[in-house]
């Protein structure tokens, strides 16, 4: 038997040129299932959570999963059961965590509009903390709080003016963005925190963009949120927690990032050079857990060959990977049969949907036919959890690959469930 790797994707590697998942033949799947059909591997997600626990190991810490990543329920389940709490930013990711069977007292819930109903859906269920972004929203949780006889636990969601070095709709911790509270307003508003009678002061939470690839960043982020916490202290009022976000960033074509446990064991040795190092700690990492846990599966619709370009259509499309068209992002695109029958050509990836955008991957080198099937990579964060409908499209099904084993966690969305909820006018007259 030959086996082949792929660098960055240590669950995923051709076995006699047919593309694996862990112990699992991708093309079995592909012909059982149908596509596009997103696979994410067990044993991925189970390692990279690993790196930050080793990071973590003998710390008062707490990985909260950053479910806006990837949100099947399965998914959910895997993390709780692996001692996760989740940070949720609506109430539908709270009743997603409360449906996998997580607990609520590992909850933070982040983001910037978050409504009146869904604070008291919160702390109903008894969330562990709310990330408060704006001066508003503090006072209009502790309202929602008082009325219900109860206290909200709350952090700060400080932007600490830090740039994260990422695509500008993905960078968060700037001036300029809309997330969190103005470092030199966060002292006056954790003065009018203490005092209002609905909130009880937990912590302190930043997170400064997503697909960071430096340390530097973090280092700086660090310095900024420790030298607060010494001054909201000096104030008189006690901080248990700092929440750090989440947002390192993975290999998708060929960047770098850090591992997660030689970024935290750094981190970490900053806390404890300034004494801080008792405290409890929490992160809320998304994509590097998931991102390259997962790939989407795609049949070769047709090809056309143009003066211009070569077209390569398949049966995937920007509803089901949106980050190309969003983001301008890379995805590598590889065969699951890698016997290359078919002459080698430069195709630009696209998918069926009537727009210019609806595109996959440029300019990439294939060797493939019409029906052959090929793997999107990096496809288990900000995929599925960012599909949509358009253009009437189904929502793909989900397998998770454990071992030799493969679970349908999701079925494919049928076309009946997508208008299910709309309804005719009454005829006229
Ligand atoms: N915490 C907060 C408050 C966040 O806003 C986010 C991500 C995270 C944690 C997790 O960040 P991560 O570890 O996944 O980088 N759709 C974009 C990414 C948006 C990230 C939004 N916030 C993409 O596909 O690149």
């Amino acid at each position: 038997m030959t086996t082949t790797l792929l660098p960055g994707h240590p669950f995923l590697r051709y076995e006699n040129k047919a593309l694996h998942l862990e112990g699992v033949r991708l093309l079995d799947l592909a012909r059982r299932y149908g596509t596009p059909l997103y696979v994410y591997s067990r044993a991925a997600m189970l390692e990279a959570l690993a790196a930050y626990q080793r990071g973590f190991a003998g710390r008062k810490a707490r990985i909260c999963y950053a479910m806006k990543a990837n949100s099947s329920l399965a998914v959910l389940q895997l993390f709780a059961q692996a001692g996760c709490g989740f940070d949720i930013v609506s109430g539908g990711e709270l009743a997603r965590v409360l449906a996998a069977g997580g607990d609520p007292a590992t909850v933070v819930f982040s983001g910037v509009g978050k409504t009146r109903a869904e604070m008291r859906e919160a702390l109903r269920a008894g969330i562990g903390c709310f990330n408060v972004e704006s001066e508003a929203e503090l006072e209009v949780l502790s309202g929602v709080a008082e009325s219900m006889g109860m206290r909200a636990p709350v952090s700060i969601r400080v932007n600490p003016n830090v740039d994260a070095k990422t695509h500008p709709y993905i960078s968060t911790g700037l001036k300029g963005n809309k997330f969190g509270i103005a470092h030199e307003r966060v002292l006056a508003t954790y003065q009018r925190a203490a005092k209002l009678p609905g909130l009880h002061v937990k912590g302190i939470d930043c997170h400064i963009g997503s697909q960071i690839t430096e340390e530097a960043p973090y280092l700086d982020a660090m310095e900024r949120i420790l030298d607060l916490v010494d001054a909201v202290e000096a104030q008189g009022i006690r901080l248990e927690h700092i929440d750090f976000g989440g947002g390192l960033g993975i290999n998708y074509d060929g960047e770098t990032p850090p591992a997660a446990d030689a970024l935290w064991t750094k981190l970490l040795a900053r806390l404890d050079a300034r004494g801080q190092g008792e405290r409890q700690f929490m992160i809320e990492p998304g994509r590097s857990l998931v991102g390259n846990a997962g790939v989407c599966l795609t049949q070769v619709l047709y090809l056309k060959p143009g003066e211009q370009k070569n077209f390569c259509i398949v049966d995937a499309a920007m509803n089901d990977l949106p980050r190309p068209m969003m983001y301008e992002a890379y995805h590598g695109i590889v065969p699951l049969d890698d016997s290359a029958s078919a002459p080698p050509r430069v195709y630009d990836v696209v998918g069926p949907i009537c727009e210019s955008g609806d595109w996959l991957g440029r300019e990439r080198e294939l060797a493939v036919r019409p029906d052959e099937y090929l793997a999107v990579l990096s496809a288990g964060a900000y995929c599925s959890a960012m599909g949509s409908t358009y253009n009437t499209r189904a929502r793909p099904a989900e397998v998770l690959v454990d071992g030799h084993t493969a679970h349908l966690i999701r079925e494919r969305e049928a076309i009946s469930d997508i208008f299910r909820t709309e309804r005719l006018v009454p005829a006229g007259p």
